[in-house]
């Protein structure tokens, strides 16, 4: 049975490797290829990020294993204080399973808790499985980024999306007509 919380300390090693494999595959799917940051920075960045309300790194668990990740952040600009981006990898051998929907469903209740009304991503154009991910739940395509990020020295266009989160009174603020 799968469950999701949010990441320890502890989980540090795991999620290093897990997204070294992840980054290692041949679709290209991840920013990072070899380089993900060493254990001991990712234990500080997660001892850091249970600190703060801007924040948050979510775990699916199989058992005692962990088999995916969702990072969030909130956009630091105070006029976009409402917009949190985030980031996920599911591991191969637990793909189509739902897990990558019970990810982006837990970052929207801690959106809703963190007064995030929308999520933001980068995806690459490629990457059709995430984007699939993305539209199924409701993301929406906000345009191209071209030649955004630099992938091994190569420079990549990557896809923005965004979703929306569905208003209760008085969350999310109102939109300019
Ligand atoms: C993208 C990713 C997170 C999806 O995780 P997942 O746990 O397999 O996704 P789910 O099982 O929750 O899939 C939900 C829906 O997304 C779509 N989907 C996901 N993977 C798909 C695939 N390979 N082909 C077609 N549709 C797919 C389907 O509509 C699926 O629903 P269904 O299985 O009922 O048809 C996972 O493939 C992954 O980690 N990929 C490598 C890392 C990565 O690309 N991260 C995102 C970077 S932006």
């Amino acid at each position: 049975m799968i469950a999701v919380r949010h990441a320890e300390q502890a989980d540090a090693s795991e999620l290093v490797a897990l997204a070294a494999a992840v980054g290692r595959e041949p679709g290209n799917w991840l920013l990072t290829t070899e380089a993900w940051r060493p254990i001991a920075d990712e234990r500080r960045y997660l001892k850091t990020v249970r600190r703060h309300a801007d924040a948050a790194v979510l775990v699916a668990v199989d058992g005692d294993r962990i088999v995916g990740r969702l990072s969030l952040a909130r956009d630091p600009h105070p006029a976009s204080a409402h917009v949190a981006d985030l980031g996920m990898m599911v591991a191969a051998s637990h793909r189509r399973r739902g897990i990558g929907r019970m990810l982006l469903e837990a970052a929207v209740a801690w959106a809703r808790t963190a007064r995030v009304a929308k999520l933001e991503l980068h995806v690459f154009p490629w990457n059709e499985q995430a984007i699939r991910l993305y539209e199924r739940f409701g993301f929406e395509r906000e345009g191209l980024r071209r030649s955004h990020y630099l992938r091994d020295g190569v420079a990549v266009d990557a896809l923005l999306m965004a979703y929306h989160l569905p208003s209760e009174p008085g969350f999310p603020p109102s939109r300019a007509p």
